[in-house]
């Protein structure tokens, strides 16, 4: 199958920045336009058969996320993206003074505030300190956790070094020592699939941006039993009402307050279709071809500083953070989309971890599918250029 076929890949500037949100897939946007063009109705109100059958495609949503994760539908939870998600559960669990909660230095914002934030309520926040390339150590996480751990939340790879982290053992710690898990998939189920009956983590959170999917939806995995009570109260989510109190439903619909994101959430469910129809092994097989292209146009230019893993076995995917030279880095992207490569800059929404690279920014670029080998060389002499102003 032609990969390529299933997006609308720009090529001036070739698109280097999927790690802060993908293309999304064409089959994507056809399946919203035909909620939009053939059923557009709200779901589960009424029996005409618009409502139903938008009611049918939506509630396949779950099945869809059931299958591709290994777990049960009623433990997918939509939210907007993975920031609402983390949230949710910062807020939907009882955390009382004292408890403990360890996250670690190279997550995103979205996963390191919401923690920072339970600081005001007692709670200590311990962190675990990634090595110089950015891989957690599972002996190092154990060091850290005592009978108080309340939750371990961790990132899948971080976004600034596409690191590969060892998920399975630092789950496994984590649960042997009784504490929750949460897991930051963000930029993990875009690349590698993410088997929830083997990776026993109680939540997890992706966007579906970041996945081929529309803006604006997410879910947020749920395992059956982990506490959680809802952020959200209101329509869509009571057994009963009365002006004195409510009963809320069991499973995910107690924490789906109001009309749901439809069309997107359909979108959600059709970016998993797409990631199926390629399948993981290809993708994985693309992005390895594209990993090692990037470490040789990187390893020819000796103005490049290149941050992370410095070999490809140890990055999870085509996610490269740089600087060159001393030159700034929003110059270095300006440079870099005048000579065809749109490239991210800034701190990634990660400043903890940027201040300890030694900088203010870096620049980052991060590729997907729907990149090629011909880009990357290309790429390698845009970089030439933008060192020999530096
Ligand atoms: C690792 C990681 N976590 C969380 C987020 C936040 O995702 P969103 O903005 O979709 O909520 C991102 C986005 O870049 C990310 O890369």
């Amino acid at each position: 199958m032609d990969i390529t076929s299933l997006f609308d890949a720009p090529k001036n500037p070739a698109y280097f920045d999927s790690a802060a949100s993908s293309l999304t897939a064409k089959p994507v946007r056809a399946k919203m336009e035909e909620f939009y063009s053939q059923y557009r109705a709200n779901i589960h109100r009424g029996a005409h058969r618009y409502t139903k059958k938008a009611s049918q495609e939506y509630e396949a949503v779950y099945a869809k996320l059931a299958k591709f994760f290994h777990a049960k539908e009623s433990e997918f939870i939509q939210v907007r993206n993975t920031t609402e998600a983390i949230n949710g559960v910062a807020l939907g669990l009882d955390f009382q003074r004292g408890d403990e909660i360890v996250t670690t230095s190279i997550e995103h914002h979205s996963n390191l505030l919401p923690w920072l934030r339970l600081k005001e309520k007692g709670v200590v926040v311990r962190i675990l300190e990634a090595d110089d390339e950015g891989k957690l150590a599972p002996d190092k996480l154990k060091a850290l956790l005592t009978p108080k751990t309340k939750l371990v939340a961790l990132t899948a790879c971080s976004n600034v070094l596409g690191t590969k982290e060892p998920l399975e053992q630092l789950v496994k710690v984590s649960k042997d020592n009784h504490s929750l898990v949460l897991l930051d998939a963000a930029q993990q189920v875009g690349h590698h699939p993410l088997d929830l009956s083997k990776v026993k983590a109680d939540y997890m959170a992706f966007s579906g941006h970041k996945v081929f999917g529309p803006t604006g939806i997410g879910a947020l995995y749920h395992r059956e039993g982990a506490p959680l009570a809802p952020w959200f109260v209101g329509g869509g989510t009571i057994r009963e009402a009365s002006l004195e109190g409510y009963k809320l439903l069991e499973n995910h619909e107690r924490f789906e307050a109001g009309t749901p994101a439809i069309a997107e959430w359909m979108g959600l469910g059709a970016a998993l279709d797409t990631i199926d129809k390629i399948g993981y092994p290809k993708i994985e097989a693309h992005e390895k071809k594209l990993i090692s292209a990037m470490f040789s146009a990187f390893a020819s230019n000796p103005k490049v500083s290149l941050y992370g893993p410095k070999s490809a076995q140890d990055k999870a995917c085509a996610l490269f953070a740089f600087s060159v030279g001393r030159v700034p880095h929003h110059e270095v992207a300006v440079m870099l989309d005048q000579f065809g490569f749109a490239c991210r800059s800034g701190h990634h929404c990660a400043m903890p971890l940027t201040k300890r690279l030694g900088v203010e920014g870096t620049v980052r670029a991060s590729l997907h599918v729907y990149n090629n080998e011909e880009e990357v060389r290309m790429f390698g002499e845009a970089l030439q250029k933008v060192g020999a102003l530096a």
